[in-house]
């Protein structure tokens, strides 16, 4: 067999072993300041990624490091509190392992969130954006032998993120009385922050929103055919026009993300409940 699918057979036998023959339906990833939706889950069973053989642990600011599996809305969820970013030195393969575990463990669905600088200048500060399709300049997680038995070579990516995950999401948000942005993602390798022609020319280029992680979540998900949701909580104003004193800094994203975690968990909670 091959070692890398080996691998992730190795950590899903562990992961089994723990959750004692929990099967759960839908992946959730939790990013920067997003973690406390694992707070709303039932039940809940937490396996920290350093109970598992070989698998990456998450250094960056606001990421817990741990699976936590247990019933949201009634389905049965699988969620990581923190994720494995590139740039934390991890190779595109380790970065995307927590995923590939996911998936092998049978997940229907893959939600995903991240904290993103808004590059739209109507976008503003713990506004929610539904990703509707990203621009991908990480490298891709895909590069090498294909595993066949998970997806194509050359896999579509037409429709990243599902379209009807997508209206579910505006419908139920339009209820709930939830403002909605909906834009185009775009994920580089951080971790420095844009300089202000980047998020301009990021702009140009039709993205919303920057950041450092999610896409090769995604592409491995689309890869094995699984649909994705995914949204950005904007948690600073990427733009080219600053004031003098104005900087980004990792615990301001970190505090606005932990700010709008509560409209995120409303609406991911109610989406579940539906599908
Ligand atoms: N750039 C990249 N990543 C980010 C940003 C940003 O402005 N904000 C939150 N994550």
């Amino acid at each position: 067999m091959n070692p890398k699918i080996q691998k992730i057979k190795d950590i899903v036998s562990v992961l089994e072993t723990r959750l004692g023959g929990f099967t759960p339906e839908i992946g959730i990833v939790l990013g920067s300041g997003l973690g406390s939706l694992a707070n709303s889950i039932e039940n809940p069973i937490t396996v920290p990624y350093k109970d598992l053989p070989g698998f990456p642990v998450s250094t960056a600011t606001g990421h817990k490091g741990n699976y936590i599996a247990g019933t949201l809305s009634g389905k049965k969820v699988l969620a990581m509190q923190g994720r494995i970013h590139y740039y934390e030195g991890y190779g595109m393969d380790m970065v995307v392992l927590p995923i590939r575990v996911m998936l092998m463990m049978g997940i229907k669905y893959l939600f995903v969130s991240n904290a993103a600088g808004g590059t739209n200048l109507g976008f503003h500060v713990g506004d929610l954006m539904i990703i509707k399709d990203h621009i991908n300049l990480l490298p891709n997680p895909l590069i090498g032998p294909n595993f066949d038995e998970i997806g194509p070579r050359f896999p579509d990516m037409t429709r990243p993120y599902d379209p009807s995950l997508i209206r579910l999401a505006e419908s139920l948000a339009a209820e709930l009385g939830i403002k909605l942005q909906k834009g185009v993602y775009v994920g580089g390798t951080g971790p420095s922050y844009e300089t202000p022609a980047e998020y301009k020319y990021f702009r140009h280029i039709g993205g919303d929103a920057v950041g450092m992680s999610t896409i090769p979540e995604v592409i491995v998900a689309r890869h094995a055919g699984i649909p994705v949701f995914g949204i950005s909580v904007i948690t600073n104003e990427a733009h080219d026009d600053y004031a003098d004193d104005y900087v980004n800094d990792g615990q301001d994203v970190v505090d606005a993300a932990n700010a709008a975690a509560a409209k995120m968990t409303l609406l991911i909670g109610k989406m579940i409940e539906k599908i």
